[in-house]
């Protein structure tokens, strides 16, 4: 298999990898999160230029932690959707200069095909099909894995995605971003059931509720109520008690749809990925659910669930070995379903597999 070196930089993590074999050679990631805390959130436009300041470092000390020359690199790849675009546009023209400096073939990858290929680096012998519960700051899906480069989204969210749901009550309880990390840790201290809040369901024109997709608008909406009504009564607000009933909640309500949908469509394995698949009591409901039912849950290292590149190069090797490259036209996009990562690529069967793309005659499109 390839040995690739790939940049992430689709939101506030500058990561540089090198995977070959789906092992890890070297894991950069340098995050951005102290800076973007100040203002609650990532700020795009300093995102891009913290990636500018810090990806030539990354690749530089990427590089070194290998142990590798350039000449035992195959391809290189970066995150080209979706994403914050100027934020992806530093890694995407860092990893293009690198493949015409080096003469090595380019990659753009998905960014979710890269949460999905996080489980590989746990489990290097997993192989579709299966089902991935992909739950980050942006997306919360349930992806049907065919093959590499083939996914059918059996399931979404309809409004917030999950981690943005945890980052939005974790600032309504005042408390640190990101919200995910801190509503998990106080989640350990409180009580679960201490105030029942509702999952979210979204309703069928024909009756009934959709199997698999979710809503989280709602449960959030809930928790700003409680918040005002227990604030009313003058009494110190009890935060670790909502922190766990809104985590139990959200996880109540992913395990279900997760199990459901890899009963029905007869699939014996769930992988995680996201930077949510990362909580405690997600990882939790979902075993507890799934081992009765003998379903397999695969879950990836914490450092492979939040951004990172080794997700990334694992995703390009595999679509390397298979004969796929991309040219150097590629741009950035900011929103791309993952069922269209094939777009992304073409064949690469007659050329030369250490021959350069040819040099596009536009760079960003
Ligand atoms: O995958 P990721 O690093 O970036 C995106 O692609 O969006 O996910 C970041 C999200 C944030 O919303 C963060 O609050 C959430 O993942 N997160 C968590 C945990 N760790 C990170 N949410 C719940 N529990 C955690 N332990
Ligand atoms: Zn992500």
């Amino acid at each position: 298999m390839a040995t690739v070196l790939a940049i992430e930089t689709s939101c506030d993590e500058t990561a540089v990898s090198i995977v070959k074999n789906r092992e890890v050679l070297s894991d950069i990631v340098a995050t951005q999160i102290d800076i973007h805390r100040i203002y609650g959130g990532v700020v795009p436009e300093v995102a891009s230029r913290q990636h500018l300041e810090g990806v030539n470092i990354a690749i530089d000390q990427a590089l070194s932690q290998s142990g590798l020359q350039w000449s035992s690199i195959d391809a290189i790849a970066a995150t080209c959707a979706p994403g914050l675009v100027g934020a992806l546009l530093v890694g995407l023209m860092a990893a293009k200069t690198l493949a015409l400096v080096h003469r090595k073939p380019f990659l753009g990858v998905h960014h979710l095909e890269g949460h999905i290929y996080a489980s590989y680096l746990s489990d290097p012998t997993l192989e579709p099909p299966f089902l991935c519960l992909l739950v980050s700051g942006g997306h919360t899906s349930l992806i049907a894995v065919r093959e590499c480069g083939h996914y059918d989204i059996l399931g979404q969210t309809r409004d917030d995605a999950a981690g943005e749901a945890f980052d939005k009550v974790a600032r309504l309880l005042k408390l640190g971003y990101p919200g995910g990390p801190e509503i998990d840790r106080l989640s350990n201290v409180g009580n679960p059931k201490a105030f029942p809040l509702p999952e979210g369901r979204i309703s069928l024109p024909e009756g009934g509720f959709h199997p698999y997709d979710a809503s989280f608008s709602g449960l959030k909406t809930a928790v700003l109520r409680l918040t005002q009504t227990l604030e009313a009564t003058g009494e110190p607000l009890p935060v670790a008690d909502i922190a766990s009933s809104f985590q139990f909640t959200v996880a109540k309500a992913l395990t279900k749809r997760a199990i459901k949908c890899a009963l029905n469509e007869g699939l014996k394995t769930i992988a995680i990925g996201g930077g949510v698949a990362a909580n405690s009591g997600l990882r939790s409901q979902l075993q507890a659910a799934a081992s009765p039912h003998g379903i397999r849950v695969v879950f990836p290292p914490l450092k492979y669930c939040t951004d990172n590149a080794a997700m990334i190069a694992c995703a390009a090797a595999e679509h390397f070995d298979l004969g796929h490259r991309s040219d150097l036209g590629l741009g950035a996009r900011s929103r791309m379903p993952v069922s269209q990562v094939m777009d992304l690529y073409h064949s690469e069967i007659s050329r030369s597999k250490l021959e350069p793309n040819p040099c596009p005659t536009t760079t960003l499109s």
